[in-house]
Formats: C-alpha cells, structure tokens, sequence
C-alpha cells in the first residue's frame, strides 16, 4: 500500500479552514436537465438525488433494487417538499434497473435508458462498495474492481453517444481520497485476480486508483466536446459504506472504524455537495484554467467542499492511463456475450 501524499498536500489541510465552496442555493435552475444518478437509493447517491431533483432536473435513480429505490423515491419527494419550498410541484425522479456486478445487465441498463428517448445532460457515477472480502463478480473479476471501475467503464462508455448529442454535459465519478491508498504502483494489470494483492481496503483504493485513470484518459479523447468529465471525494460521510467491514476485518474493529467515522462523518447531505459542484455549477463550463487550450474545467479532482486538489502522481502517467484503458477494452470485450461497439470510445490521444 503507497503512503497517502494527500496527507503530504498543504491543498488538503487548507479545504479544513476554507468555507465551503459550493451549497444547495447555488445549484442553477436545472429545468429540463436530464440526470442519472447510480446508487440514488442510499447515502450519498440519495443525498445527490435530492439537490438535482430539487432544483427541476429530471432524475433518473439508477439502482439494483426497485423496492429499496421505490421507498427512497417517497423519501426523497418528502424531504423535497419539507426542505425545499422554492421547488418544482412535479418532482420527477424515475427508476432504471442497474446491477453494477454483471457487466452485461450494466450494458442492458444503458441500452434501457437510451430506449427511453430522453437526452442525458449529467452522469454521476457514484454507486459503490468498499472493503468487500475476497469475491468475484458474475463475471469472476475481484469484485471491487468490477463493480467500482468496470461497470461504470462499461455504463459511461454505453451512454456516451447520448451525453455528447446533449452537450454541455457532465460527467461526475465520485472517487476517493483512498484512490491514493492502493496497492503498490497504484494498479497491476496482471494482478486483478491475484487474492494475494493486496487487503481489502487496498482493493478498493485499487479500484478507485483505476476510476481516475479512466477520467483522465476521457477528458483526454473529449477534449473536443463540450462534455467536462471530473471526479469528487465526498469527504468521510456517515452511510452505510462500511458494512461489508465486519467480513474483512471483524466487528470489534469494524464498530470501532463506525464510531471513529460517526465523530468526524458528514451528513450525507453535505458529502453530496461536491459531487453536485462538479455536476451543477456553471463555473465548470465558464472557468478558463489557466495555460489550458480547452474550456472550462477538466479532468480535475475535487475534495470537499469544491475545492480541487492534485489526485496520485501515478494516476497523471499517460502510459498507464492507456495501459489500463486497453487492457480494460479487452477484458469487457471477452466479459461481454454481444461485441460491444467501441466505436464510441475513440481512438486514444
Ligand atoms: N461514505 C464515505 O465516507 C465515502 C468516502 C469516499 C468515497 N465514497 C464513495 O461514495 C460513493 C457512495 O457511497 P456511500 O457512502 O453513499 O455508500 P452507501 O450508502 O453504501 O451507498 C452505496 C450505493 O451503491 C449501491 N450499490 C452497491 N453495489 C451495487 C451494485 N452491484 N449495483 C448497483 N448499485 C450498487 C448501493 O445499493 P444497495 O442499497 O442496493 O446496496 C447504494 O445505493 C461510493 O462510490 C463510495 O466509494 C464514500
């Protein structure tokens, strides 16, 4: 596991005594916005859930149980209605059936959505697990590999023809700080499947490690369009991340971990924030960055609230970038049972 350079980072301690860079009143009119959100039934997806809706998009609740995302959904028009008095009447929020774990229900989910004719202004990729033990997914990848990295790979890439006919557009990969506490050299191609590599929480640094590359190597190949693809660490927040914990490390430490989190955790609400920045604010499309040739803001990473911070050195290698984007093309092409089109994915740059 490589030592977290962010606790090295003067940017990361100043975010401790910055006010908050972005809340719910700044978020724009989204009327007429179309957004998915995965994951939207809990935590923070619900919490993004809430602001998008509350503000007039059109939210689409991507999520694997339509009970649990029926239930939320009451929930969410509920504290809409209780917290937000300025939104719309109609709040319109919608279920899309998405199991991260099986890389061609993934592929069926995107497809499903495009059936449904509607444009795509923003994707929030923010469904996940964290410190699962050793499993493999319906695929037989390591299962947070699969399910944080792949499946959303493979979702993204199948709406992409969508969110570049809709531009501007968005793109939010909510990641993590602990992107930087991944196995040795950030990611092993020939390792994946390797139970050997690393513990449970490196696993999934691993797999955030991967989620960066990939929003690195897809602002590269979009850096003609007006589609800004970014990723946000939401802070630590109080969910239900931890409760695969006990497996992998017992529940004595497992209920310490909780009580450590609860003492320092956001709300979920204000773990959202970020994430809905880098989906909402109208300074990632109009901020020039400075000795940059392309519009606004991109390929950048966010920590709370707003505020960027440099992600791992190892994730800005261009060679890695494309080593793990080719690999990743050719595991999803023998996972999947009909050829993907990768026609969309474009050459690299
Ligand atoms: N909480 C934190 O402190 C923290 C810190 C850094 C980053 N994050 C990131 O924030 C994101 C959201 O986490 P959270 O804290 O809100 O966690 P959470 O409360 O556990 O919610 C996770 C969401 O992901 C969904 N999900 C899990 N596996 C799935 C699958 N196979 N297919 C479809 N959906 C699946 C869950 O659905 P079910 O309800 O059906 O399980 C749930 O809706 C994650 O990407 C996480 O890595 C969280």
């Amino acid at each position: 596991m490589s030592f977290p350079t962010y606790l090295g980072n003067s940017a990361f301690w100043k975010t401790f005594f910055t006010p908050d860079r972005y809340s719910y009143d700044k978020i724009p009119d989204l009327s007429g916005k179309v957004a998915i959100v995965t994951g939207a039934n809990a935590g923070i997806g619900y919490a993004i859930t809430v602001g998008l809706a509350s503000r007039g998009a059109h939210v689409i609740m991507a999520c694997r149980s339509e009970s649990k995302c029926t239930k939320a959904m009451a929930e969410i028009r509920d504290e809409i209605k209780a917290k937000f008095p300025d939104a719309p009447k109609d709040v319109q929020l919608e279920f899309l059936e998405l199991d991260l774990n099986d890389l061609n229900k993934v592929k069926a989910a995107a497809e499903t959505f495009l059936s449904r004719g509607l444009p795509l202004h923003i994707l929030i990729n923010n469904a996940g697990i964290m410190g699962t033990p050793w499993r493999l997914s319906a695929d037989g990848i390591e299962e947070q590999f699969a399910v944080n990295y792949l499946a959303t790979f493979v979702f993204t890439m199948g709406l992409l023809d969508k969110l570049k006919e809709s531009q501007p557009s968005r793109i939010v990969l909510v990641n993590s700080v602990g992107h930087e506490m991944s196995v040795s050299g950030g990611i092993n191609i020939d390792r994946i499947n390797d139970e050997s590599e690393g513990h449970p929480s490196a696993r999934y640094g691993r797999s955030k490690f991967a989620s960066m590359l990939f929003m690195k190597s897809l602002t590269r190949r979009l850096a003609s369009e007006q589609i800004y693809v970014n990723s946000a660490h939401p802070g630590i927040v109080d969910t239900e991340m931890c409760r695969h914990s006990a497996d992998a490390y017992g529940c004595f430490l497992t209920q310490i971990m909780r009580l450590t989190a609860k003492t320092v955790a956001y709300t979920p609400a204000k773990g959202a924030l970020t994430p809905l920045y880098c989906a909402t604010s109208p300074e990632i499309e109009e901020k020039a960055e400075k000795d940059s040739d392309v519009s606004g803001i991109r390929g950048k990473f966010f920590i709370p609230i707003a505020n960027e911070l440099r992600p791992s050195k190892l994730t800005e290698s261009v060679e890695l970038q494309e080593k793990v984007w080719a690999y990743t093309e050719k595991l999803i092409s023998e996972k999947l049972n009909k050829k993907y089109d990768f026609s969309t994915l474009m050459a690299a740059v």
